[in-house]
């Protein structure tokens, strides 16, 4: 897929027409002056990737500089995956990578190629949600809801982290194997922030899903 011309403006690309701008003025001006011929655009460099989408192979022909956020948001249109931050503090971009969330705000979008991504649409859509999602509309698990794709993207990764027996900072020292306890959520769950506070519903729901009093 080629890049739209309006994505491929550069801020070198702009100064560039202000100076020939600028030029054209200076020769107005006066008409004797010699102007410097205006330097070629250089168009950014691109590259092709390749990837598994939510179970839909895509390629994309990509400035090498995009984020797998953007791709998956400006290119593939797969909206559900939010933009808070975009620097790796806030958790809505949360996506699932071959089985390991990442924030898809701090990963370029060609290091991904051959890769499997899931996003909250691949999770479950309306009419046939994954289990995650009803737990959060059961328990209120959300308010203005814009970190709740990360949330849930992440809280589906969590629950296979534990089962996968992975440790958490909180289980990195004892022997055995993590359980879904409410300190061993919040501690797994803390790169995903809600500013609206619905925590407690979340870990909630987390529990629910996991089938445990936590
Ligand atoms: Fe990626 Fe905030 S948008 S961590
Ligand atoms: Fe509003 Fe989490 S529900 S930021």
């Amino acid at each position: 897929m080629s890049i739209p011309d309006d994505y491929s403006i550069s801020r070198r690309g702009l100064l560039a027409g202000g100076a020939v701008s600028a030029a054209a003025a200076t020769v107005a001006a006066n008409p004797e002056a010699e102007v410097a011929p205006a330097k070629p655009v250089r168009r950014p460099p691109t590259a092709r990737v390749s990837f598994e989408v939510n179970g839909t192979a895509h390629q994309l022909e990509l400035d090498t500089r995009t984020t797998l956020l953007d791709a998956l948001r400006e290119h593939l249109r797969l909206t559900g995956t939010k933009k808070g931050c975009d620097h790796g503090q806030c958790g809505a971009c949360t996506v699932i990578v071959d089985g390991r969330r990442i924030n898809s705000c701090l990963s370029l979008a060609v290091q991904h190629d051959g890769d499997r991504i899931t996003t909250i649409e691949g999770l479950g859509l309306p009419g046939k949600l994954h289990p995650m999602q009803e737990a959060f509309v059961t328990h209120d698990g959300y308010q203005c809801g814009y970190c709740t794709p990360g949330q849930i993207c992440s809280a589906v990764a969590v629950l296979d982290e534990i089962n996968a027996g992975i440790p958490s900072h909180v289980t990195a020292n004892l022997t055995d194997a993590p359980k879904v306890t409410t300190r061993e959520l919040r501690e797994r769950m803390s790169g995903n922030i809600c500013r609206c506070g619905a925590y407690s519903n979340i870990i909630d729901a987390i529990t629910d899903v996991a089938g445990v009093k936590a």
